[in-house]
């Protein structure tokens, strides 16, 4: 099964009934305007795997800091909660990777709950290392 980048907003709309699954907070009606703001503000792009349907789909973007030099940082990651253990996830994973190293990346980066701890066993698994802690401060 291809993964996609998804560009045109029929794409981008498609992915919305997986996205939600991880971030139920978005309403359908500002999904695509939230998207391509992001893209426009700060290089966001998606990509998804679908087979007619969309299983799974990941939200990136491409940036630097001085810490990690230029990384792959993955904002979503999520399979429909039908289609998991169905190797989805690694598919998208792999694209992740790929693609941060067809752009002169040298690492890749994401946030995971705490509480996600299914998650953090695919990123052990992928061969992913604990490399901090993430503090945050609401305002
Ligand atoms: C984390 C997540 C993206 C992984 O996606 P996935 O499609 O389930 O992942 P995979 O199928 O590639 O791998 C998961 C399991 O399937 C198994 N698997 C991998 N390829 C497989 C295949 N071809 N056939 C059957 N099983 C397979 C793996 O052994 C793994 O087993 P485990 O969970 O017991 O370790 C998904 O579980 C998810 O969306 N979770 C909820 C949202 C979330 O927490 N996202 C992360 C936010 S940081």
């Amino acid at each position: 099964m291809p993964v996609r980048e998804a560009v045109s907003d029929g794409e981008v709309a498609a992915t919305f009934p997986v996205m939600r699954q991880l971030r139920p907070h978005l309403s359908e009606s500002e999904y695509l305007g939230r998207v391509r703001g992001m893209q426009a503000s700060s290089g966001y792009r998606m990509a998804y795997a679908a087979d007619g349907t969309v299983r799974g789909v990941a939200g990136f973007r491409v940036t630097e800091f001085l810490a990690y030099g230029r990384f792959l940082y993955v904002d979503d990651l999520v399979v429909d909660g039908g289609s998991r253990s169905g190797g989805y996830g690694k598919l998208l994973f792999d694209w992740l990777v790929e693609r941060a190293r067809s752009e002169g990346c040298g690492q890749l980066h994401l946030d995971s709950g705490v509480e996600r701890h299914g998650a953090h066993r695919f990123y052990l698994r992928e061969g992913m290392k604990i490399s901090s802690h993430h503090f945050s401060l609401d305002l």
